[in-house]
């Protein structure tokens, strides 16, 4: 029994590379059929210096799209090592959301709401759990950079069985929420409805999540718009 098991898990296994592996085929070939195809242009063209310009900005972005993926990926198959100290939860989240809101990826239309508990110390690797809400936040926004309300909130939350508490995040946006069908599918590497994403961002945060002892869960509100819940372990020393 324990052998076939063994085998089922390294088939398992193999599928889950197979996947991976075709992913990102997929995504690296959109950029290198557009870097040939700007390079063939450049190539016939003789002169136009303005159209030249632009094609070859084509080429770096597409340059460094590419890399951004690889970097995404590595970051998803291969997490570093945890890195454990004792950290203000809260704290973090506000350095966070500073950082953030001098990104480009901030819009004054995005009215900011925190329920921070302060202080809330445990004992994680802030610089992955930065990761996590950065790539949770980027989310959010890109669905009401138009205009919506993002609420960011931390509390501890006491264990139902008597067991330990633990520390709770939630990002909550006032944008359009999940499509039911899509709800088990967005954890997977590679699952995007976005033309340029590439559907890593919330894959790299539940590895992340799940290596420091915790869990992530998505829903939709009731009252609209997407709700990401984490749990990590709420121990405030060692
Ligand atoms: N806040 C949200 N509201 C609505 N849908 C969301 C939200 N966050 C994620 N999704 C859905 O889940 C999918 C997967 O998200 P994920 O962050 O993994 O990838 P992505 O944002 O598409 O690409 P990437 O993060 O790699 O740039 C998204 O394409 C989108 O359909
Ligand atoms: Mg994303």
């Amino acid at each position: 029994m324990k052998k076939i098991e063994e085998e089922m898990k390294k088939v398992e296994g193999l599928a889950l590379v197979g996947e991976l592996a075709a992913g990102v085929a997929h995504e690296i070939r959109n950029p290198l059929a557009s870097i040939s195809g700007s390079i063939e242009m450049l190539k016939e063209m003789n002169g136009n210096k303005e159209f030249s310009s632009r094609l070859m900005d084509i080429i770096i972005a597409e340059v460094e799209r590419l890399n951004q993926l690889v970097n995404d990926f590595l970051l998803f198959a291969r997490p570093k090592r945890a890195n454990y100290v004792e950290i203000d939860l809260s704290e973090l989240i506000s350095e966070t959301l500073e950082l953030f809101k001098n990104s480009p990826y901030w819009s004054h239309k995005i009215e900011l709401k925190t329920h921070l508990a302060a202080p809330l110390p445990i004992y994680s690797d802030p610089e992955q759990l930065k990761q996590v809400i950065w790539n949770l936040l980027l989310n959010a926004c890109q669905e009401i950079d138009g205009g919506g309300t993002l609420e960011v909130s931390t509390r501890i939350e006491e264990a139902m069985d008597n067991s330990v508490p633990n520390a709770l995040i939630q990002i909550r946006d006032s944008g359009n929420g999940f499509p039911e069908e899509n709800l088990p599918k967005i954890f997977t590497p590679f699952f995007t409805t976005k033309e340029d994403g590439s559907g890593l961002g919330l894959a790299i945060a539940k590895r992340i999540v799940d290596g420091l002892g915790g869990s992530i869960t998505a829903e939709n509100h009731p009252q609209g718009g997407a709700m990401i819940t984490i749990l990590l372990p709420y121990h405030p020393h060692q």
